[in-house]
């Protein structure tokens, strides 16, 4: 690329010279500085394309110098680099019209990929929206959203990107997944975060009544209505709709709140007058709605309405490390709440709840740590603290596990010939499944045979062929 320059800021020295030849092979220039003063000032004089900036500098890290990059020179796409992988780093860097982030340690392939991006765009002379509008300081207390994987990274950054503008969003994601909470979190990252964030639930609410709950009615419109009554649309007015499980709406309201999202006002039950509203719509489902598209029990032009972006929540068994963090930090916080003592989890907990599947997602993790903070006498949990149903939710099957030890090992051998694959490798599963069971047994031949459901013959002879020492197995 002729005539790009880019800036890289970093403290480390290290990382200044792999990401200098990075760009140099790009045919890049690359312009280097290790303080945010440094940074600032070539950000300045030489308004390079490109930047990569480390989050924490001395003289100034990432965000700051982003605030005043936005109001001085918007036009260099800065990409930040971090190591920490909060919430609030990676929403704030997005916030603040970071064109990207990368978390350290990160390997080149990933960097490149978000430098390729740029320059395409740069080429295209698209301008990346930067977001405006003012950064919030602190994010709501009820939305603090808890992830470092992957996954809810990349779910991050569509938030930072989307909340300020007005556009609809569609939350999907299994039971439990955190949709209504990623619909506060982007309310209270959007302009509207001073205003009403109102929810309604569709799957809760009886058909007759969900009418009257959207839209109020009037005073006699009905016998009982003794009152005039405020529906969710009018209360929501100027805020936020969070539109819950949206796939059980009947059919004809799903007609009534499309012409509600065009026109931007409705009638009251028994109204006369229209009621004008602005309200930004947040909806959410855990149902396939394009299936239910194709068996016509949602319409198609609503779908199309709602999914102005779609943001898919991915179930908790897929988020890496995430469970562990979610742990500590609902730890932490029943420990507040029912003001007792801050209980931690044992190592053997800790594989326990990674090996678990969460079909209910977090909120089963959430749901499992208060029983075990308000049950469990421990102060250091086991997994039997948590108390998890039976092994047949564990993420991996015994099949499984051993399959994935054993393909490595079936790869390296050669496929033609003979091999006696079979008479080498079993002694290598039976051998280990004895000692173990004798072990627990603590060398008791009668009852280890019992538990093996084997001939006491047999497990005699099996002891011999497989050399196992039984007496090793007594106290
Ligand atoms: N990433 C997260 N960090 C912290 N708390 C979370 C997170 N995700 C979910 N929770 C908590 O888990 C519980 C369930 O979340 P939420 O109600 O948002 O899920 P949902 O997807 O709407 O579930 P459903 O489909 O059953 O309505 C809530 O108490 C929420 O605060
Ligand atoms: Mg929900």
């Amino acid at each position: 690329m002729q005539g790009i320059k880019a800036l890289i800021a970093d403290d480390d020295e290290s990382i200044l010279w792999v990401l200098e030849r990075f760009f140099e092979e790009k045919g890049i220039k690359a312009l280097k500085a290790s303080d945010g003063k440094t940074a600032g000032e070539l950000l300045r004089s030489e308004a390079p394309s490109l930047a990569v900036i480390d989050i924490n500098m001395p003289g100034g890290g990432g965000l700051e110098l982003l605030k005043s990059a936005r109001e001085e020179h918007g036009e260099t796409y800065i990409i930040i680099m971090t190591a920490e992988t909060t919430t609030k780093n990676a929403l704030e860097a997005m916030k603040l019209g970071a064109f990207d982030y990368v978390t350290k340690p990160f390997d080149l392939g990933e960097l490149e990929i978000i430098v390729e991006k740029a320059i395409e765009n740069l080429k295209l002379k698209e301008k990346v929206s930067t977001l405006t509008g003012i950064l919030r300081e602190k994010l709501s207390a009820e939305a603090v959203f808890i992830g470092k994987s992957k996954a809810v990274q990349s779910v991050f950054k569509t938030v930072g990107k989307v909340a300020e503008k007005d556009v609809t969003v569609l939350v999907l994601g299994e039971s439990g997944t955190g949709k209504e909470l990623l619909a506060r979190l982007i309310h209270a990252n959007s302009l509207r975060a001073e205003r009403p964030f109102v929810a309604i639930n569709s799957a809760a609410i009886p058909r007759d009544l969900m009418e009257s709950e959207l839209f109020g009615f009037e005073k006699g419109a009905f016998t009982g209505a003794v009152e005039a009554k405020k529906g969710k649309f009018e209360l929501a007015d100027n805020g936020t709709l969070f539109m819950d499980e949206v796939g059980d709406m009947a059919l004809d309201l799903q007609a009534r709140l499309l012409r509600v999202i065009q026109e931007k006002e409705f009638y009251k039950v028994g109204g006369k007058e229209p009621v004008k509203v602005d309200v930004r719509i947040i909806a959410a489902t855990n149902q396939d709605l394009d299936k239910a598209v194709s068996e016509k029990k949602f319409r198609e032009d609503l779908l199309f309405r709602l999914n102005g972006v779609t943001i898919t929540l991915p179930p908790l068994r897929d988020r890496k490390g995430d469970a562990a963090l979610l742990s500590e930090y609902f730890l932490d916080k029943f420990a507040n709440e029912f003001k007792v003592a801050r209980k931690s989890l044992s190592q053997k907990a800790l594989e326990a709840i990674d090996a678990y599947r969460w079909p209910g997602n977090v909120r089963e993790l959430e749901n499992t740590l208060r029983r075990a903070v308000l049950l469990s006498p421990s102060l250091n949990l086991s997994p039997d603290d948590l108390a998890l149903p039976a092994s047949r939710h564990k993420k991996e099957s015994l099949e499984d596990i051993i399959a994935a030890r054993l393909k490595p090992f079936i790869e390296k051998t050669d496929h033609k010939g003979k091999q006696d694959l079979y008479d080498f490798i079993m002694p290598f599963m039976e051998r280990p499944l004895i000692r173990l069971v004798l072990e627990k047994t603590r060398g008791n031949q009668v009852q280890a045979a019992e538990v093996l459901g084997i001939n006491r013959n047999t497990l005699r002879k099996k002891i011999k062929e497989l050399n196992i020492q039984p007496g090793k197995f007594k106290e």
